[in-house]
């Protein structure tokens, strides 16, 4: 279970979902319930529109010939459309030269009844109109997920390739029908055999534009072993309809996206409504851009868990995160380590892992309700054992936070807690002048440390509220 020291923070204005957008209408027969997601709700203007048909194609990008094979894939009704989505991407996802094969979703409701390994594809366009709806059948998924490479995370959907262009035109969805998981997990942190909606793994040189992800049975997406992947105004919302909202998150989580042994991953124009972290920079994440982005409710902008694996070497560095609204949040950004003593395996247990996390910045950032601001974390555990937070050797250096405005219920700009057996250096927090503390109608003035040597722009307040443990 997770822990939130600062649950007595008055959660229920946090709680509150923004008002909703208005949607238009799914497309007929949908089974599923869940409302179509508007272009509306693109901050930052909506993506760009495909053909309101299913052709023609257009010219391929990246130099290729379209020269490749054409597949429509027929959806089987009610029936599994695993097996025919397979299919396409194997005779027109894995085209050799220059070619370049499509694959077509028709604007029409596929449902997944099996897990799906379409790894490997080659010089593929995916035009995606319709919905593919993943079925609810619980024994299923927890006996065949598939392994996603980590943490003993598993998945219902491995894809990847290189020169992969898949566009949703701000319709095509993913829906994992998660309200069952939600309903299922009942708190329950990282549930065995609880599938993630898409893996992309193995993926290089590579666009993923206007698809939405919706209601994910777990994680919503990992992107693992890939490098040079753009990943452009993506909608995600995953929101548990039947149970309130909490920082004992029913939709507990249902991450945005997580990075993994990932290269030059850029992520612009998302939107994130979920109960966890919008997105997360995880083992040897590098060179990642989180650019004009709208997060909603969850835990924030995450870096880590990491440390999990007993003497493994492992880095995040170089990511910039800028332009983002964090609204009704728990934090902007949260960095957590394992600590230095191992203890049972993951998913929920490890420790004793090395590395480091070095030049991160988080600039431009624009709070609306937020009931913190900045942590770090270096103490999670076994089960949320406490204890040990001065024992990690994981190492968290050159980390700039500027230009942090808008409005909070923490009088506290960051709570650094950092190990002492590797200290904190390079941490730079200026220009948050702009934060309103709304419950005593200040500007946040505390900053809480612990191993945190020289900070710049900042002087130290006290010592962070005892030990946090979040995983
Ligand atoms: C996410 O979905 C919930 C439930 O339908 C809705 O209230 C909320 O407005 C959506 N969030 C965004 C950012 O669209
Ligand atoms: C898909 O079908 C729905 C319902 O008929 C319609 O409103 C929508 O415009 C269609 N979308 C596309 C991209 O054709
Ligand atoms: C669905 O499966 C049933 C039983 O195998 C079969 O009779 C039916 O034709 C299938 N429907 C479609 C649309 O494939
Ligand atoms: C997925 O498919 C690839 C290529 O066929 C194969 O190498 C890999 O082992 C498969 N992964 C799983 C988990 O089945
Ligand atoms: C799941 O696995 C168990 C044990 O291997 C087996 O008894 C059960 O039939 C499986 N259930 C499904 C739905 O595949
Ligand atoms: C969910 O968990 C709570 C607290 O552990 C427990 O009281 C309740 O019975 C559980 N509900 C279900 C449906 O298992
Ligand atoms: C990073 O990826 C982008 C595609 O998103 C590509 O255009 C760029 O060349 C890559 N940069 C490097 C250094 O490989
Ligand atoms: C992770 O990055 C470190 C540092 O570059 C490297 O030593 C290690 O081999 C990488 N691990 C994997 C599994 O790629
Ligand atoms: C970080 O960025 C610098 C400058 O672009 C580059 O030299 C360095 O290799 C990058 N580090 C990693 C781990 O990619
Ligand atoms: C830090 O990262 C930024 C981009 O993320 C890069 O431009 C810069 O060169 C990096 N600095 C170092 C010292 O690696
Ligand atoms: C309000 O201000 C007081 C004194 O500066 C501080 O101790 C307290 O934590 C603040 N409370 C909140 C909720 O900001
Ligand atoms: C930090 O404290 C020192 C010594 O009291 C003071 O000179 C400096 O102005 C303070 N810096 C900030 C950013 O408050």
């Amino acid at each position: 279970m997770l822990s939130y020291p600062l649950l007595l923070l008055p959660v229920l204005s946090v709680l509150a979902h923004p008002p909703p957008p208005s949607f238009e209408p799914g497309p007929p027969g949908s089974p599923s319930s869940w409302p179509q997601g508007p272009p509306s709700a693109w901050p930052h203007g909506p993506p760009s529109q495909g053909p309101p048909h299913n052709g023609p194609y257009g010219p391929p990008g990246n130099g290729l010939q379209q020269g490749g094979k054409v597949c429509v894939v027929e959806s089987a009704g009610s029936n599994d459309s695993a097996p025919a989505i397979i299919d396409a991407l194997d005779k027109c996802g894995r085209n050799t030269g220059s070619d370049q094969g499509l694959v077509v979703f028709k604007n029409e409701t596929y449902n997944v009844k099996s897990v799906m390994n379409t790894t490997g594809l080659r010089n593929v366009k995916i035009e995606h109109y319709g919905t593919l709806l993943w079925d609810t059948n619980i024994p299923y998924w927890l006996n065949h997920s598939l392994p996603v490479g980590y943490q003993n995370q598993s998945s219902a959907w491995l894809f990847g390739g290189e020169n992969v262009h898949w566009n949703g035109f701000g319709y095509g969805t993913l829906d994992g029908n998660g309200q069952v998981w939600y309903d299922f997990i009942n708190g329950t942190n990282n549930y065995p055999g609880r599938p993630h909606q898409i893996t992309i793994t193995g993926t290089d040189d590579s666009v993923f534009e206007g698809i939405r992800f919706v209601q994910s049975q777990m994680w919503t997406m990992t992107i693992i072993h890939s490098n040079n992947v753009l990943m452009e105004n993506i909608y995600v919302n995953s929101t548990d309809l039947e149970h309130p909202v909490g920082f004992e998150f029913s939709s507990l989580n249902t991450d945005g996206a997580d990075t993994i042994y990932a290269d030059n991953i850029t992520f612009r124009g998302w939107t994130v409504d979920n109960g966890d972290d919008s997105i997360s920079t995880k083992a040897n994440s590098t060179n990642i851009l989180i650019e004009n982005c709208d997060f909603y409710t969850g835990l924030g902008v995450a870096v880590g868990s990491i440390g999990q694996y007993k003497d493994r070497f492992e880095i995040v560095e170089n990511v910039t995160v800028r332009n983002v609204s964090i609204n009704h949040m728990r934090y902007g950004v949260y960095f957590k380590t394992w600590t230095g003593v191992s203890s049972g395996y993951p998913p929920n247990g490890g420790g004793a892992g090395l590395g480091y996390a070095a030049n991160l910045t988080f600039e431009d950032f624009h709070f609306n309700n937020a009931s913190g601001l900045f942590a770090v974390t270096q103490c999670t555990s076994y089960n949320s054992a406490t204890g040990n937070c001065d024992t990690s050797e994981f190492n968290i250096r050159d980390v700039t936070i500027k230009n942090w405005y808008g409005t909070t219920t923490s009088d506290v700009v960051a709570s650094i807690q950092c190990s002492a057996a590797s200290p904190c250096t390079g941490m730079v927090i200026e220009n948050v002048s702009g934060l309103l503390d709304t419950v005593n109608g200040t500007v946040p003035a505390q900053y809480l440390c612990d191993s945190v040597v020289s900070p710049t722009s900042f002087n130290c307040t006290g010592a962070p509220y005892g030990e946090n443990n979040r995983k």
